[in-house]
């Protein structure tokens, strides 16, 4: 039997995503069968696909995934949500008719009609967790990585109430989320993006938004406790200013050079510049799935593409325009 899926062809443009067909996978003893009804375009998939990884990881990516093309990986996507439709003979903790969403770990394979995921994945396998009633499956795809850094982030700053946060890049996957959750810990937010995004911020709570074109915010007199960069590639030295003395700043797409600074103000001051993600641990994925279930994390959804559509996905997600995150619709 086969499924439809998207092929990942080439690295580079998302011409490379082309609509083709696949065999079902077969669930082995410990794995579980899903039939995806919706996965994510995040910004984290297109850097995959164009192969501009930070830290330098994209020699480790080819390696892994193929020199000169994507061979031994031939599906994109890492979030996906959907329904158990199979499991294994020694899988107890998931049944069929379970409506589940998680990430598919560094298998990828999230822009088909079905995947295979062990019940109990280990590292880099992924994570699954079955998804609360009140999130649809389109908001649950494109909740957990960027939920589970958002987590992470605040819970490694100790982030406490009254204390202030400025996000850079607030109007994407991570940055929607980190403003919700800072603002019901009470936190005062700044939030800086473009402009077709600070309404939403607004709405979401942001205490002041900020339109990155029309100002340098890096020439405020105001200092933050937290400051989240989903930005980062240029001017992190003038932008470190803005943090207190023992405030915290978290690069989430960092190079090389990053390491060095980072390690220079560890030594030489007391802020700390924090190259780190999330480690897509059960602790981290069950306070998203609590988090989303008590309605204090809603995932922004922009723009919903039916699954043969992927390239154009991807073309939207780099168009500057997204307002949050971009769902392909797999199954109804
Ligand atoms: N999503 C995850 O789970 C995850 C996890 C770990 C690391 N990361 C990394 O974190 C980065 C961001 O992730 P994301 O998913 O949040 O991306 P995203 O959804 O694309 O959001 C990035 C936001 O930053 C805005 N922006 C661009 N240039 C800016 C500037 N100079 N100043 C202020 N805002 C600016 C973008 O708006 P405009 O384009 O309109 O300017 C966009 O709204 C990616 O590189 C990703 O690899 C992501």
């Amino acid at each position: 039997m086969t499924m439809k899926t998207v092929l990942w062809t080439k690295y580079g443009s998302p011409d490379g995503l082309i609509p083709g067909e696949k065999e079902i996978p077969e669930p082995g003893d410990r794995d579980i069968l899903i039939k995806i009804a919706a996965a994510s375009v995040s910004a984290g998939d297109c850097e995959f696909r164009r192969l501009e990884l930070p830290l330098g990881l994209s020699f480790p990516m080819r390696l892994y995934a193929g020199w000169r093309k994507p061979e031994r990986l031939q599906v994109l996507g890492q979030e996906f949500a959907g329904e158990v439709v199979a499991t294994g003979k020694d899988v107890s903790n998931y049944k069929p008719g379970d409506p589940v969403f998680g990430t598919t770990g560094m298998g990828f394979g999230a822009y088909s009609e079905y995947i295979r995921l062990p019940s109990e994945p280990g590292d880099a396998q992924g994570i699954l967790s079955i998804k609360p009633d009140n999130l649809t499956f389109e908001e649950a795809a494109v909740l957990p990585t960027a939920g589970m850094e958002a987590i992470h982030y605040l819970r490694k700053a100790s982030l406490a109430e009254g204390q202030n946060v400025l996000i850079i890049g607030a109007g994407g996957s991570i940055g929607t989320l980190v403003l919700q959750l800072a603002k019901s810990r009470g936190a005062s937010v700044t939030a800086v993006d473009s402009p077709d995004k600070l309404k939403m911020l607004r709405q979401l709570g942001a205490d002041l938004v900020i339109d990155y074109n029309l100002e340098d915010y890096t020439q405020r007199d105001e200092r933050f406790d937290l400051i989240i960069d989903v930005v980062g590639r240029k001017s992190v030295l003038k932008k470190m200013r803005l943090l207190k003395k023992q405030g915290n700043y978290f690069l989430a797409y960092a190079g090389i050079k990053d390491l060095f600074l980072s390690l220079f103000f560890k030594l030489f001051t007391g802020k700390r510049l924090r190259i780190e993600s999330a480690g897509q641990s059960r602790e981290e994925m069950d306070e998203l799935t609590e988090l989303a279930a008590g309605g204090v994390l809603k995932p922004q959804i922009d723009r919903v593409f039916p699954l043969d559509k992927a390239a154009e996905a991807h073309r939207y997600a780099e168009s500057g325009s997204k307002k949050g995150n971009i769902v392909l619709k797999v199954a109804d």
